[in-house]
């Protein structure tokens, strides 16, 4: 499809078909004053109904309008298709309780918003190996622009964040190419840049029971809250970490021992345990040594529901390729991006396993992180996000 629906009972962005491009920003807002919070809401919301659909940002475009003021669209995006733009919104825990300082004091809370912290926002913890840069880390807001077109994404975060000009800047972005998911099971397995399929496992629209058992938020979640969180009903919470690739050692790696650390082969992506892509890795399979043929440490073997407590997420993330270091190395990875219901549950354990034991680890260093709690979609009529009406 070539433009998806902004309204509905989830913001779209999340199940939709993953698009070939991203650009996501990250805000900071600069007011303490809840109307100006409310208000960029209101905007953002209205400008996102609008470029979601292939219409310019504001109703005059960007050739009409007042002669002696700046166009309401910035005009790069005028004569492309809407190119299936997505923009999904969520909220860092920043925006709840404001940022602790290094010694340990609270935050503060500008906008009167702590009562409402959803208990999935936790700060995260240290993982073994982080090494987070905070200038690509965090954020009060979160705006994830997907399209098939890299300009057609960039042009909505450009005017999302002109229409936020005076109340919130961008705190840092990341491009995305190259989808490394699927979610749905029309489309077919793309490639990370380690060169293996990526997305086989994923959880896809198709899959409605497991979307509500692991994806969306449910209200039960929300009346276990201390806080009122009932507001959260239906969204979901967003997961971003900036993972490097150390892409030059893994190309002098041995294919055996690639498909060892990933635990599936690199053709065909089927479980090291036998089959083809869609089988089931079977964790019991021993080879003649006697040696399971998923590894222990393999990242198949350590992220698989059955290590993890039956959970599962919806991985919604890219390749990035910025530039390259002193050495002449890429700056490349994977932006991985992933929705699940409660990230205390459907994250935190698993990335702890993942980054004290699993093999893939050796070759990766996570260099930016954010947490978000994305609220559900906007009805049909009303144009508030995140609005529960009080
Ligand atoms: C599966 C690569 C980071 C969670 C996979 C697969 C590959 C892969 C090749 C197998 C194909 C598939 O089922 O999609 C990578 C790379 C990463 C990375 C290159 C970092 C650069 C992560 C992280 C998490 C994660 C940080 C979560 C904390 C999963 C899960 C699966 C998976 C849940 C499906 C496992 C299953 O159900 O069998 N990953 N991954 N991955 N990965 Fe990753």
């Amino acid at each position: 499809a070539s433009t998806y629906p902004f309204t509905g009972p989830h913001q779209a962005g999340i199940v939709t078909p993953a698009q070939d491009r991203l650009y996501l920003a990250a805000f900071d807002l600069t007011t303490d004053s809840r109307e100006e919070l409310v208000d960029l809401l209101r905007r953002w919301t209205t400008m996102a109904a609008r470029l979601t659909q292939g219409l310019s940002a504001g109703p005059f475009g960007p050739a009409s309008g007042p002669y002696d003021a700046p166009p309401d669209d910035t005009g790069e995006a005028a004569d492309l298709p809407p190119a299936g733009l997505t923009i999904t919104f969520g909220f860092g825990r920043s925006l709840f309780v404001g940022t602790p300082s290094p010694d340990g004091t609270p935050g503060t809370d500008r906008f009167g918003l702590a009562d409402r912290l959803p208990g999935g926002l936790v700060e995260l913890p240290h993982f073994p190996q982080d090494a987070l840069d905070p200038a690509r880390s965090d954020g009060d807001l979160v705006v994830q622009a997907c399209a098939d077109d890299p300009q057609v994404a960039v042009h909505a975060v450009r005017n999302l964040s002109r229409a936020a000009f005076g109340t919130a800047t961008i705190r840092w972005t990341q491009l995305g190419y190259g989808r490394t998911s699927s979610t749905s099971t029309a489309q077919k397995t793309p490639r990370n840049l380690f060169g293996f399929k990526d997305g086989t496992a994923n959880v896809k629209a198709e899959e409605s029971a497991a979307l509500d058992e692991h994806i969306w938020v449910p209200a039960s979640d929300a009346a276990a809250d201390t806080t009122d969180s009932a507001w959260l009903t239906g969204g979901s919470y967003l997961v971003a970490r900036r993972i490097r690739m150390t892409i030059e050692t893994w190309d002098r790696t041995s294919l055996r021992e690639q498909e060892a650390v990933v635990g599936r082969t690199k053709g065909e992506g089927a479980p090291l345990s036998g089959g083809t892509e869609h089988t089931e890795p079977d964790l019991t399979a021993t080879g003649g040594d006697g040696a399971p043929l998923v590894a222990v440490d393999s990242h198949v073997r350590l992220a698989h529901p059955t290590t993890n407590d039956g959970v599962r997420m919806l991985r919604r993330g890219y390749n990035f390729t910025d530039g390259n270091d002193s050495l002449g190395r890429l700056d490349a990875g994977l932006f991985f991006l992933a929705f699940v219901r409660d990230p205390r549950t459907h994250y935190v354990p698993m990335q702890t396993t993942l980054s004290r034991d699993d093999a893939l680890m050796e070759y990766l260093q996570h260099t930016g992180s954010g947490l978000f709690a994305v609220p559900a979609g906007v009805p049909d009529g009303s144009l508030v996000l995140g609005d529960d009406g009080t």
